[in-house]
């Protein structure tokens, strides 16, 4: 159909996208054979089978345990350039992407190992497919503000290949204000800052993740449509909001695609995206995001050229650059 064919064509930005979420099956067991790595399944499609969610903690559980068979730079060039050769597929023209240090650093691995794989592959990915990027570090929130301020100092070098910090993993009972200093230091440096908010923690986290955070976008932000006065807040500022309709969907946040809150921010005039969060496990890349939002809940052509725009216009690229691409 033409809405297909529209969203085929569209220059998008990806602004919600977990690196190790985008670890396919096959290459999760190639990485595991050339690693030495035992792994629990059988065969990609046993490990298919086994991304059945009910919850974000259950998904976290299997995304902590498959991050463990990347483990050189090799493989996380490997990881990084075969997010980069897919997102091209779907007319993707800018990345920022999430990468979780202390999943790797409490393994063992160096912290520049992770950061110069991702790194190489996005510079290739730049020259050799035209997509740019930024790059993005999420302090787990599940553990303490202290092992995020040590994190932060590993990466203090690295402030330049590194643009901005982010805020993900369990949720609920970790809000925002649990990392007050660490964003504080991070904002000094001069990082973007973002945070996964609102996905199943309350309002009252997006409260926290504008107030004390000083975030820049909030990372799907669904539970925002529950607070009134919040939603006239993002309106007024031109909150960017980065929503994940499959991921939504898999982690039971909505109970059908056609419960996806795009359409309502949309109609609320919140400049909302569509994002893919962790496309080897949800079950799709941006485009397949993009076209089960299109169809369950019927978008116009119009909304869906805003929802392009505004993954440029939300992004941390200078404006200048956003311009060229809307
Ligand atoms: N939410 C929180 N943490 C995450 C996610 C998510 O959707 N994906 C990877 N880490
Ligand atoms: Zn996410």
């Amino acid at each position: 159909p033409a809405r297909d064919a529209l969203i085929a064509r569209l220059p998008k930005a990806e602004l919600h996208l977990h690196i190790e979420g985008s670890l396919e099956p096959e290459m999760l067991f190639a990485l595991a054979e050339r690693n030495g790595v035992a792994i629990p399944f059988a065969s990609a499609q046993e490990v298919r089978a086994a991304y059945a969610f009910s919850n974000l903690q259950d998904f976290l559980d299997i995304y902590y345990q498959g991050m463990g068979v990347l483990q050189t730079e090799q493989d996380f060039y490997d990881l990084t350039w075969a997010y980069l050769e897919r997102a091209a597929a779907d007319n993707v023209r800018h990345v920022e992407i999430f990468f979780d240090p202390q999943g790797h650093t409490e393994r063992g691995v160096a912290f520049e190992t992770v950061l110069d794989g991702i790194e190489r592959a996005l510079k290739d990915g730049e020259a050799q497919l035209g997509i740019s990027y930024r790059l993005i570090m999420c302090f787990l929130r599940h553990l303490s503000e202290d092992e995020a301020l040590s994190t932060l100092s590993e990466a203090a070098p690295h402030v330049g290949r590194i643009h901005g910090v982010g805020l993900d993993s369990s949720e609920v009972g970790h809000p925002p204000r649990k990392f007050e200093r660490v964003f504080a230091k991070a904002r000094e440096l001069g990082l973007h800052v973002t945070a996964h908010a609102g996905e199943e923690g309350p309002p009252a986290y997006v409260h926290e993740a504008l107030d004390l955070l000083k975030v820049e976008r909030i990372d799907h932000g669904n539970r925002a449509l529950e607070d009134p006065a919040l939603i006239a807040r993002l309106a007024d500022e031109g909150m960017t909001l980065t929503v994940c309709p499959l991921s939504n969907l898999r982690l039971c946040v909505i109970d059908a695609i056609g419960a996806s809150p795009v359409k309502r921010m949309l109609d609320l005039g919140l400049k909302v995206t569509v994002n893919a969060d962790d496309p080897a496990y949800f079950g799709g890349y941006v485009n397949d995001n993009f076209r089960a939002v299109a169809d369950a809940l019927d978008l116009t052509h119009a909304e869906i050229v805003t929802l392009a725009e505004n993954s440029f216009a939300g992004s941390f690229l200078a404006p200048a650059d956003k311009a060229r691409h809307i």
